[in-house]
């Protein structure tokens, strides 16, 4: 039965979080939402423009390639948080004093299934940012530690890393990882290499890399981390909905990942989850009520915000539930073959990795005549052909300038289908040979 007792922390009404995620699955009665969940059909859609129309809000005339960025969310899960705000608003204490903690707990326990974890281990907060800002900024540094990242770790993690060293006498060292790629062998022999080295802390590893979007061999690399006995944080922002996600089988020290992105919440969710001995150490960026009262509750609640995002991630369940995982997952790498197959061809280039390296992104080199267009391959002239394809074609996708050599970075989703890269592919070639004539 659920646990009545009324105390915690924040409320005075809901009962106890840690207590309510620790119940087992057969003893655990889910609180009833006072507003119905927006139906999501019976999963018979056919994936791509069907799919786009039905869920999404995406625009009919943009060629929409870049999932990865900012996500795209689903519209029965945009519907759920409205009609969460509008309830909320009816009688806020009654909401938040009385009812958010339990929902939050139902939300919770549904997520940690979906990443086969267990519940107490993983915590909802607003996004990647903040999960590893908790991380990292918690963690018992002394001067002195050594925190590896890669030169494809994302930008703003960077960022973070510097400021950390600088704060604590941590120092910071890079690995580089080289493209184009043959296989995941070479990233475990560039990890090997520094972790060799016998003095490193904390590895940071990109599941999936924002800049070059490989898989990484994550569940192989903290083997080789854990042999040395260096911490891994996981930054997984795109491996929610993009790639089958266990982290048993991945059995981090830390993980993170985004919902809003691959998984299509609103935004503003996304999951920390931290293995259970270490815990104790992870205090969420934001403190608040939950301060002392275990992982959960530390972090169930930072302070008076919308929480609609995380509540919507029932309907986001429902729809990964309702067309099921497996056809997602086929859909999107089918469509991935094919598009890197037809843009390979179309413009006689190359990928940055083997096909089986990549998710539900691909880096496919541009063609070769494109490049008399610029003295210097760098960043300003991804741009140019970014914006180019943007404003002439109204397709959005990034261009990534990565050592030396232009890539589009070209998402699949179930919103999309092959006459998008269809697309793509002509523009490019219009751009590339309005260069060479000039
Ligand atoms: C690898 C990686 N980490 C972290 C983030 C940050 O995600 P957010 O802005 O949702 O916190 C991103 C965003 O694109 C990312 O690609």
């Amino acid at each position: 039965m659920a646990s009545t007792v009324k105390r915690g922390f924040g409320s005075f009404h809901a009962s106890n979080v840690q207590e309510l995620l620790s119940l087992p699955k057969d003893e655990y009665i889910p609180p009833q939402l006072p507003f119905t969940l927006p139906p999501i059909g019976d999963g018979l859609v056919i994936f791509g423009s069907e799919t786009k129309k039905a869920f999404f809000l995406l625009e009919d005339e943009c060629c929409f390639l870049n999932h990865g960025a900012f996500g795209a969310a689903l519209k029965p899960a945009l519907e759920m948080a409205r009609t969460c705000q509008l309830y909320t608003e009816r009688q806020p204490l009654r909401f938040y004093d009385r009812e958010l903690l339990p929902f939050l707990v139902h939300v919770y326990r549904r997520m940690a299934t979906f990443v086969n974890c267990c519940p107490t281990d993983l915590v909802l907060v607003n996004n990647a940012t903040f999960a590893t800002n908790s991380v990292l900024n918690s963690f018992p540094w002394t001067a002195g530690d050594v925190i590896l990242t890669f030169n494809i770790t994302y930008g703003a993690v960077k960022k973070l890393v510097q400021h950390i060293c600088s704060k604590t006498g941590a120092v910071n060292r890079e690995a580089k990882l080289t493209f184009p790629m043959a296989g995941k062998e070479e990233v475990l022999e560039v990890l090997r290499t520094h972790l060799d080295a016998g003095d490193i802390t904390l590895v940071i590893i990109d599941h999936i890399p924002s800049n070059a979007p490989v898989v990484l061999p994550v569940a192989e690399m903290v083997q080789l981390c854990r042999a040395k006995e260096a911490r891994v944080l996981i930054d997984g922002a795109h491996a929610l909905g993009s790639i089958p996600l266990d982290l048993q089988a991945i059995d981090p020290d830390y993980y993170v990942s985004n919902c809003h992105k691959w998984f299509c919440s609103p935004k503003g969710a996304a999951i920390l989850y931290v293995t259970p001995a270490l815990q104790h150490q992870v205090r969420p960026a934001v403190i608040s009520h939950g301060l002392g009262s275990g992982f959960s509750s530390e972090f169930v609640w930072t302070g008076l915000h919308d929480y609609s995002p995380v509540l919507a991630l029932h309907t986001v369940l429902d729809f990964w539930e309702t067309m099921t995982p497996t056809a997602i997952r086929s859909y999107i790498s089918q469509l991935l073959k094919d598009a890197t197959d037809f843009l390979i061809k179309c413009w006689n280039t190359r990928l940055a990795a083997p096909l089986e390296m990549f998710g539900s992104m691909a880096l496919v080199e541009l063609p070769e005549n494109i490049y008399s267009m610029f003295t210097t391959v760098d960043y300003s002239a991804a741009e140019m052909v970014q914006n180019y394809l943007y404003t002439a074609f109204n397709i959005e996708v990034p261009i990534k300038s990565l050592q030396g050599k232009l890539y589009v970075r070209i998402s699949a989703h179930i919103h999309n289908e092959l006459s998008d890269y269809e697309k793509l592919g002509a523009a490019v070639l219009t751009y590339s040979n309005r260069t060479s004539s000039q």
